[in-house]
């Protein structure tokens, strides 16, 4: 009978603490509700609370699902420049076997290779190159040396030191030159052809090897000094030809997953933990997802077949294959294709790189030579002088002048659209809105629970002390 009024007054002291927290709480529905004695007012309340909480919830609704689309913004912005570093520029002779050894090389070759397969499939290059390393582990015995490929280089109105030109292996194409790999780096002033890199190559093929190829020309491939030249396919140029190259550059980086489909962190060697992934960096000086995608490709045909494809690159300890085994890599080859090997097996061990830079070319072409000035090249006589009494074939000649169109370049940069602050600003913008809570109000709801505990905790303490 005496623990009657007791549990009234904890019942009233429970009712009054937390009426007390919600009427002064800082948000409008409820406190207003509970404040109206009027019966009308009061249901004007509870429909409005009603109807605002719906719509309140709705909309933080649909911010979260804006902001986990994972939208971008992309920004293009053109940025002058004044004076830039020069790409590389790497030069190759089109065909592989152009030296006096690689004249004895193909002579070892007997008639079962050299009519293994009918001339019109112009692969007597690649049975050549699948069995060149029977006559020599060094690929530079076989091809152009510098002196004899660049005859003439000038960069920025001055004449080229050739031993700033470094050799460069390509898997397809053999000796090729390399431009601006190393420093002093030339530098692009004026965007202007006279200011420019120009190069006359001579681009001869002995006449014992014409036979192999129908292809004739230089190759000039422009690229990023970080970059590996064979990632690009290069321009051609044919003899007697003048190639006029003019350069714009592009760069872009994107946003990692999720808002794109790249992985980022890509300059780090052990940001990812693949064997490939590794091997490139141990290798090369720039990861890219499709050195590592051909490499993937190229350590399956080895495992299937005990030897590389010899048209690819290879980081790998291990033979080229020969004709011999042609049907085994072409069937693996083929194999790769029809199946979902890149998916499932390459792209897994291959991130995607979120930024690079393009270079987009405008190239034009005039002839390059006459008589009356290979004549007049001859005649000069001085102790410079290339052709003095000598004879000149002008399809050996090709020339190329590599410049920049305009020193500014185009960026590209992405942004999320919505970012955690913005998602952050546009709960709150619309719970004031809709419901006049802040943050602080969160706080009030702790306080209810403090206020019941307090309550309780005096209770109990008058329950026992009599
Ligand atoms: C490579 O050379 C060796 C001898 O030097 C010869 O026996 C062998 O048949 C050659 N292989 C090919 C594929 O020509
Ligand atoms: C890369 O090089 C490091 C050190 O030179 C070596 O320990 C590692 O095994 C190499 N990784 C691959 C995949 O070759
Ligand atoms: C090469 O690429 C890197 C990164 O994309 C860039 O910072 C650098 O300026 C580029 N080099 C040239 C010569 O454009
Ligand atoms: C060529 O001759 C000029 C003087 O006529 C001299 O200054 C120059 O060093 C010479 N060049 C070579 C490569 O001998
Ligand atoms: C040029 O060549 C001719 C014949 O080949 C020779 O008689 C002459 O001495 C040469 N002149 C010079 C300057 O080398
Ligand atoms: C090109 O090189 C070949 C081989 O070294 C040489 O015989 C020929 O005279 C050269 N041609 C020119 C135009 O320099």
């Amino acid at each position: 009978m005496k623990l009657e009024p007791k549990k009234k007054s904890l019942r009233n002291r429970l009712k009054n603490s937390v009426l007390e927290v919600i009427l002064s709480s800082t948000s409008h529905g409820i406190p207003n509700i509970v404040r109206s004695s009027n019966m009308i007012v009061k249901l004007v309340w509870i429909a409005s609370t009603l109807l605002s909480s719906g719509l309140c919830a709705y909309m933080i609704t649909q911010s979260f699902l804006k902001y986990f689309s994972y939208d971008v913004i992309t920004k293009t912005r053109y940025i002058n420049e004044f004076k830039t570093i020069f790409p590389s520029v790497t030069v190759c002779n089109l065909n592989f076997f152009t030296s006096e050894n690689s004249i004895k090389f193909i002579k070892t070759l007997n008639d079962d290779i050299k009519f293994f397969r009918n001339p019109i499939e112009n692969d007597f290059h690649n049975i050549a190159k699948s069995l060149r390393k029977n006559f020599s582990n060094s690929d530079l015995i076989f091809g152009d040396t510098k002196e004899k490929l660049i005859v003439y280089c000038r960069s920025n109105t001055l004449e080229c030191d050739l031993d700033l030109i470094d050799y460069y292996n390509h898997p397809e194409h053999g000796a090729c030159y390399t431009f601006n790999l190393r420093e002093p780096y030339a530098v692009s002033f004026i965007p202007k052809k006279y200011f420019s890199l120009r190069l006359v190559l001579n681009i001869s093929v002995p006449d014992e090897n014409n036979f192999i190829s129908a292809s004739n020309g230089a190759l000039v491939i422009i690229h990023n000094r970080t970059i590996s030249p064979f990632q690009y396919e290069g321009i051609c140029i044919p003899p007697k030809t003048e190639a006029n190259i003019a350069l714009s550059r592009t760069f872009y980086s994107s946003i990692p997953k999720p808002y794109s489909n790249c992985d980022g962190n890509t300059n780090d060697p052990n940001a990812y933990d693949s064997e490939l992934y590794k091997l490139i960096h141990n290798n090369s000086k720039t990861y890219s997802q499709f050195l590592c995608v051909s490499l993937c490709g190229q350590r399956f045909i080895i495992k299937m077949c005990g030897c590389y494809y010899p048209m690819m690159l290879s980081f790998f300890n291990a033979k080229a294959c020969t004709i011999y085994d042609d049907s085994c890599y072409i069937k693996y080859y083929k194999t790769i294709l029809a199946s979902d090997y890149v998916n499932n097996v390459c792209l897994k061990e291959c991130p995607l790189e979120c930024e690079g830079m393009t270079f987009q070319k405008t190239i034009s072409y005039n002839h390059f030579t006459n008589k009356d000035w290979i004549k007049y090249l001859q005649s000069y006589n001085k102790n410079d002088s290339l052709y003095f009494n000598k004879t000149i074939d002008p399809k050996h000649l090709v020339a190329v002048n590599v410049y920049h169109d305009s020193l500014s370049y185009i960026n590209i940069e992405e942004s999320p659209t919505v970012s955690f602050v913005d998602l952050l600003s546009s709960i709150g913008g619309i719970a004031g809105l809709f419901m006049g809570v802040s943050v602080l109000s969160l706080v009030e709801i702790i306080e209810v629970f403090i206020q019941i505990c307090l309550v309780f905790k005096s209770h109990v303490k008058v329950h026992e002390s009599p």
